[in-house]
């Protein structure tokens, strides 16, 4: 029977190195010692304080949450946008509470994109995150991927593109620091990158996931200290997924602009996605609290300097990896595939670059996932596999 099917998701669907994902999900299935470093989901515990607000946050009686969020979440997520970048923003109409931020860059396009219009395409930074494309292309709209180069410090630089190019695009996803190259942009970059979307009257989107794991010392700036007071034209997603281990939880924000927010709220309840109510709770304690999220950004920092020793000593050549949670270095030989295939003979999973977009062919990204003793213990069998020949590219 030939029922009808969105021929979007057939095409989408397929993730591009289907036989190396077979191989690692057949290698995970035999549980044998394996360093996966494939998967951003990390293996340190959920704060007790915040899964202890999760349970108080239990009603007795279950209703829906709206699509606003507890007026105590969007307060606790302006104080800590105060507290973290020293820029003041309306709980009420400039902070969204969003079920994590995967369906936040998702679903935005839906309020923002005329699928009959000239303005049609989102651009974003190829490697990148694909869901700022596919949020796109099933609303309706079209993908302009830009291709980000090492020599660029994998920064994409709106003033670099033609003008035809901007002015067929309705949004912008910036995202620093940078996933899969843990590349971070600076206080002019998103100076730079807010005049041409205001020139061209883009929206600029910036993924800010990232924002609170990062070495000791070199916080990195958000969008929203570059636009003083006026947030026109500007959204950022922020999420407690990484900052607070709270991956399962699905709590996230949108921040910016108080007509693209209220065009967002109306937006949502078409669509049913909030937070579920305990889980806003658990989410209040974590944006309130730094002390955890700079407990975690220390042991990522460990990770972080292990894996960059390492491969420093062995000669790889190591790019972007300013911020901690992804290390994204050069395939020994050119080859992301052949040389993630043959890590992976050694239990060692890495995401080929070419995974995040043809411009990361050649390159390789390690996501700080396994415990500071994991690591290390990757690092040896790693070591010991170079020396034994058995991996390309290395003399
Ligand atoms: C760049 C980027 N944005 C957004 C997300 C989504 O994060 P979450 O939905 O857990 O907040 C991820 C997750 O890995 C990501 O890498």
């Amino acid at each position: 029977m030939a029922l009808p099917s969105n021929p979007l998701l057939r095409s989408l669907g397929g993730y591009p190195l289907a036989a190396f994902q077979d191989m690692a999900r057949e290698m995970r299935a035999q549980r044998a010692v394996l360093h996966d470093f494939s998967i951003g989901d990390p293996v340190e515990p959920t704060p007790p304080f915040i899964r202890r607000a999760l349970v108080d946050g239990i009603p007795e009686t279950s209703q829906y949450p709206t699509a606003a969020g507890v007026a105590e979440l969007r307060a606790a997520i302006a104080t800590w946008v105060r507290r973290r970048f020293g820029v003041e923003v309306d709980p009420d109409r400039e902070v969204l509470p969003t079920a994590g931020s995967k369906e936040a860059v998702f679903h935005l396009p839906l309020a923002l994109v005329d699928p009959h219009g000239p303005r049609r395409s989102v651009i974003w930074g190829d490697p990148g995150y694909q869901v700022y494309e596919r949020g796109q292309l099933f609303a309706g709209g079209t993908s302009d991927p830009v291709a980000l180069t090492h020599g660029r410090g994998w920064r994409l630089e709106l003033d670099a593109l033609d003008a035809d190019r901007l002015q067929a695009a309705s949004i912008v996803w910036t995202n620093y620091p940078h996933n899969p190259t843990g590349a971070t942009a600076d206080a002019t970059y998103y100076d730079r990158a807010l005049q041409v979307a205001r020139e061209h009257e883009i929206v600029l989107c910036s993924d800010e996931c990232y924002v609170d794991i990062h070495p000791d010392g070199a916080e990195p700036p958000s969008l929203l200290q570059s636009c003083g007071d006026d947030r026109s034209g500007v959204l950022v997603a922020f999420s407690l997924s990484k900052r607070s281990g709270m991956t399962g939880y699905r709590c996230g924000a949108l921040v910016g602009d108080a007509d693209l927010i209220a065009d967002q709220r109306l937006l949502r309840p078409n669509i049913g996605t909030a937070s579920p109510e305990p889980m806003q709770h658990a989410a209040i304690a974590a944006w309130g609290d730094d002390r955890h999220a700079a407990d975690r950004r220390a042991i990522f920092n460990e990770k972080r300097a292990v894996m960059l020793e390492f491969l420093q000593r062995v000669g790889i050549t190591i790019s972007g990896s300013d911020a901690t949670f992804y290390v994204w270095f050069a395939a020994p030989g050119g080859d992301d595939a052949a040389y993630a295939e043959a890590l992976l003979r050694h239990r060692i999973i890495a995401s080929p670059g070419r995974a995040f977009g043809p411009a990361g062919a050649g390159w390789l990204r390690l996501a700080l996932v396994p415990s500071v003793d994991g690591c290390r213990d990757a690092a040896e069998v790693w070591e010991k596999a170079i020396t034994d020949g058995s991996l390309p590219g290395h003399r």
